[in-house]
């Protein structure tokens, strides 16, 4: 069974490997090289393709731009079957953009750092690799100094997103929020993901008016991160962003470690880390939910629901002992029932909560693989196997889709898959934690 599996998704990530050298996360919905998704993909393909996985970093960090910026899609060619493409993100407006690859103007979680030091723990051929990281490590330091420079206009080691893009959670009932406190106009444009896929497990039109003015906004100011601190409607500070950023930085603090002569980085690091730790444990933890959540800078507030993303800060090892235990008790309550896989990416208690539209409920493989993680490291060995048993089972079942309902009894559908299929991070992530 488990070499079926690894075998099979394998198959699906060479499908979607293309000749520029990178992966699309999935064919028709996603043609292009998405962040976050590089990044989990490479750990997939390290298991098997150690060029390939080298490779997909390398042409992800080959477009970032002069500030030290990361894009979160790098439109490698003029396929006009994705909306909203190249000419309406619009990159070149910013003056410190990369002049050989067009891209969109907002980023996506930090992860290429944890990635790095995945990669050489995953690869037999250690001296290989770590040449290869000596050759991409400081970019991705460059990209964290970015962050902490550009993205945290109140100095407290806790960076902010301007895009619900950004945080990869697209379409959260999180953001719902900040939706009630806009009023954008209505935008004429064609939609293309509901072309591959039903638009019932797709954000609505409405929902996209607002992504697209925020964009406006930020493209009307030459996408100057100072001027969108000021202006954007949307300013939040997300613990799955800033938890990606904290287990990239202790990533980077330890792989510069074994290169060795880089001790003025590795104090910059030291320095952020202990301060954005800290900060996130005061101002993102929520008592009366027992949670981490997310705060909106905007507005000067706590957004006041549970999603995955609250239990992210396990895998990053951000939670006391003690706080790790009530985080997980509230992931079990609300999240965890018999009738339920593990793990729902929005609160089923809460009534915003849909567990077939995208990041409003499914399941997703991504943010199971880091909940397994996290939930290994702070020794809650049993549920993280049913983490894991979870994800192969879904998979198993379905095939390598891009998210899955949450419920064990969905009455007349008996289809749990949904979203784009042939998902490249399913597949690699799966190789993964199967090979664990
Ligand atoms: C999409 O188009 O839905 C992407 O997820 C944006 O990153």
């Amino acid at each position: 069974m488990k070499e079926n599996i690894i075998n099979r998704a394998i198959s699906v990530l060479d499908a979607n490997f293309q000749e520029g050298g990178f992966t699309i996360p999935s064919k028709g919905l996603y043609p292009f090289q998405w962040k976050w998704d590089s990044g989990f993909i490479a750990v997939g393909l390290a298991h098997y393709n150690t060029d390939h996985a080298k490779k997909e970093i390398e042409t992800l960090l080959n477009a970032q731009w002069d500030n030290g910026f990361i894009p979160h899609i790098v439109f490698h060619t003029d396929d006009d079957s994705y909306f909203p493409g190249h000419d309406f993100h619009r990159s070149d407006l910013h003056p410190l953009s990369s002049k050989q690859y067009k891209s969109t103007g907002m980023t996506q979680p930090p992860v290429t750092g944890f990635i790095l030091q995945d990669m050489l723990n995953i690869v037999d051929d250690k001296e290989d690799m770590l040449n290869f990281i000596k050759g991409q490590i400081d970019k991705v330091y460059d990209n964290h100094v970015y962050f902490y420079e550009n993205r945290d206009p109140q100095n407290e080691g806790l960076v902010y997103i301007y895009h619900n893009w950004e945080s990869g959670t697209d379409n959260s009932p999180v953001w719902d929020d900040i939706w009630d406190t806009m009023n954008p106009p209505e935008y004429t444009f064609e939609r293309k993901d509901t072309t591959h896929v039903d638009a019932s497990e797709r954000p609505s039109k409405r929902e996209y008016d607002h992504y697209l003015y925020i964009i406006d906004i930020a493209k009307q100011n030459n996408y100057d991160d100072t001027k969108i601190a000021e202006l954007s409607p949307f300013l939040v500070q997300d613990p799955l962003f800033n938890a990606m950023l904290i287990k990239s930085n202790q990533a980077l603090i330890e792989l510069y470690g074994m290169i060795g002569g880089n001790d003025d980085k590795i104090a910059y690091l030291r320095k952020n880390q202990e301060k954005s730790i800290a900060s996130f444990n005061k101002k993102l933890w929520n008592t009366e939910l027992g949670a981490y959540v997310h705060y909106d800078l905007r507005n000067e507030k706590p957004i006041r629901h549970i999603s995955s993303s609250s239990f992210s800060p396990l895998f990053a090892a951000i939670p006391s002992k003690e706080r790790a235990e009530v985080l997980v008790h509230t992931m079990m309550e609300r999240f965890g029932g018999d009738d339920k896989y593990l793990c729902a990416s929005f609160d089923p208690t809460d009534d915003r909560f849909d567990p077939r539209k995208y990041w409003r409920g499914p399941v997703w493989i991504n943010m199971n693989w880091m909940l397994y993680r996290g939930l290994k490291d702070y020794g809650y060995q049993e549920i993280a196997e049913r983490v894991k048993n979870d994800s192969i089972e879904l998979i198993e079942r379905d095939g390598f889709f891009e998210y899955f309902d949450c419920r064990k009894d969905t009455g007349k559908e008996t289809r749990k898959g949904y979203g784009g299929d042939n998902f490249s991070w399913s597949a690699a992530l799966i190789i993964d934690l199967l090979k664990d």
